[in-house]
């Protein structure tokens, strides 16, 4: 069996025995990669320590080998927090007014991705692919092929890749674009994502098109296409359907009595648009004051990188903004928004999909955006909710029987929860029908199977020696 190496920043190794992933949409993907495979899952262990062994750890579990690094406090620092976080993210979601670039926060990260090429060029097999995932690892082919690994590497985007404007922005730009050209194959979630990059590779590197999405840039030749990721729709609805006796679903369902549930589950991160969609929620109830009473939301947002300064004041923006609305517009018989910022397993996850009649899901910009295609896959057939869903996700392209809003335009979402909540079955059906049988198609395991079949072409790519 042909063996898979696969490259994260965030690996998630499953408890002894449980088989059970870690929440997150790349490690349950990145799980069922695996299937077709024996693999290897490389990257950070989550620890942070002062003084890093070049020497992995291995973990062997469930037929998938784990290797692990550590990462140095000034590592966490300037790699993951700094340039990672506090640069590449903000650029990608178009969020230049939020981005903070420095010169050695960008050091650390080519030293972090130096320090992972050298440490995993020393596992890999010739008969390998190697498939690396997401911001964190832009330069990671350009380091091993620098150390003579000429194996086929892919890399996935999970997030957008925004418009050559916006990319070429951040100062270490034409850096990455060169290092990017490294990969054999490159996946985006969607077109857009594919035209922006492409067009900023012939403009700024002037690459040349070879057709089908190849392209030649600095006499290396690699290829991008567009790969929208799925979920894993068969444990879903399974999860959906055995919701029911968890006692969180339970209790919150007996709570609700006769009110309505609008649900939102996002990481509490700003590209979510978390406190816009409660100010949403408000113009709502301010607009039918006949609903006051008769709808609770609740929003789950486990707090996502709390050590970034962008990431801390925005959950204080949460909190002053719950605190106004509930404040407000509550009273003792009735609070308006019940927020919580504790994690939930997804077999709770998907139990609290399928009691909300809305799942309101309103990045300001997203790469994807799983849960809004969970919450539609948590449905019953009989009685669906409506799913009201930003233009600006990726999962736009694939749910256009949603209701789309614009997430900038509060009165605009104000108006589609008032449409979703009056929303007659017939129509509930006729919208959900198409969207569940698409999202069943596109599963986690179409998405992963097109990638690698395509990456497999690349064996029998003649390299020169570095
Ligand atoms: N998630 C979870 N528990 C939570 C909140 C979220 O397991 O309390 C999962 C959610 O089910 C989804 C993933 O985290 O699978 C989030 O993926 P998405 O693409 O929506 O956003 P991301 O966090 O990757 O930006
Ligand atoms: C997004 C990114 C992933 C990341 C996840 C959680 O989904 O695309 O790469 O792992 O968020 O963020 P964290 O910083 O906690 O890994």
């Amino acid at each position: 069996m042909a063996r898979l190496v696969i490259v994260s920043n965030r690996v998630a190794v499953p408890a002894e025995g449980s088989g059970a992933v870690a929440a997150g949409g790349l490690a349950v993907a990145v799980k069922e990669a695996f299937t077709a495979y024996e693999g290897l899952w490389f990257g950070w262990s989550g620890n942070i320590v002062d003084q890093p062994s070049d020497e992995p750890t291995i973990i062997d579990r469930d037929r998938i080998q784990y290797a692990l690094v550590d990462l140095s406090p000034q590592d966490h620092r300037e790699y993951y927090s700094g340039f990672a976080n506090r640069a590449l993210w903000p650029i990608m979601h178009y969020r230049l007014g939020l981005g903070a670039f420095s010169r050695s926060d960008y050091a650390g990260y080519s030293r972090v991705n130096r320090f992972f090429a050298q440490t995993l060029a020393g596992l890999i097999e010739p008969d390998d692919i190697i498939w690396v995932h997401d911001y964190h690892l832009l330069p990671l082919a350009s380091e091993l092929r620098g150390l003579g690994i000429a194996n086929p590497i892919g890399y996935f985007h999970h997030i957008p890749w925004p418009a050559a404007d916006v990319f070429n922005s951040l100062p270490a730009s034409g850096d990455l674009l060169r290092a990017i050209a490294d990969y054999d194959l490159i996946g985006l979630q969607t077109e857009p994502d594919v035209q922006n990059l492409t067009r900023n590779l012939c403009d700024t590197l002037r690459a040349i098109p070879l057709g089908a999405g190849s392209l030649m840039v600095d006499g290396r030749r690699t290829r991008i296409r567009s790969f929208p990721i799925g979920i894993d729709v068969a444990g879903f609805k399974d999860a959906a359907e055995k919701a029911a006796s968890d006692r969180t679903v339970r209790e919150t369902i007996a709570g609700l009595r006769t009110r309505k549930l609008i649900i939102g589950v996002d990481r509490l991160d700003y590209s979510k648009g978390v406190p816009e969609r409660m100010e949403a929620v408000d113009r709502f109830l301010a607009s039918n004051p006949d609903q006051r009473g008769n709808v609770v939301y609740l929003q789950i947002a486990p707090k996502s990188r709390s050590d970034v300064p962008e990431y801390e004041q925005l959950a204080r923006e949460v909190n002053e903004t719950v605190g106004e609305i509930n404040g407000n517009t509550g009273d003792p018989t009735w609070t308006p928004i019940q927020y919580v910022t504790k994690a939930y397993a997804r077999p709770v996850l998907a139990g609290l999909y399928r009691a909300a009649r809305v799942g309101l899901v309103t990045p300001m910009r997203d790469g994807m955006n799983l849960v809004a295609k969970e919450y539609v896959v948590a449905q019953s057939g009989d009685d669906p909710g409506v799913l009201i869903l930003s233009k600006f996700a990726g999962a736009a392209q694939q749910l256009p029987e949603a209701i789309l809003v614009n997430p900038y335009d509060r009165f605009e979402v104000a108006e589609a929860i008032r449409t979703a909540l009056y929303m007659p079955r017939a129509e509930r059906l006729a919208r959900w029908k198409p969207m569940v049988e698409r999202m069943t198609r596109e599963d986690v395991d179409w998405w992963a199977r097109n990638f690698l079949s395509e990456l497999e072409n690349f064996r029998t790519v003649e390299r020169e020696p570095p």
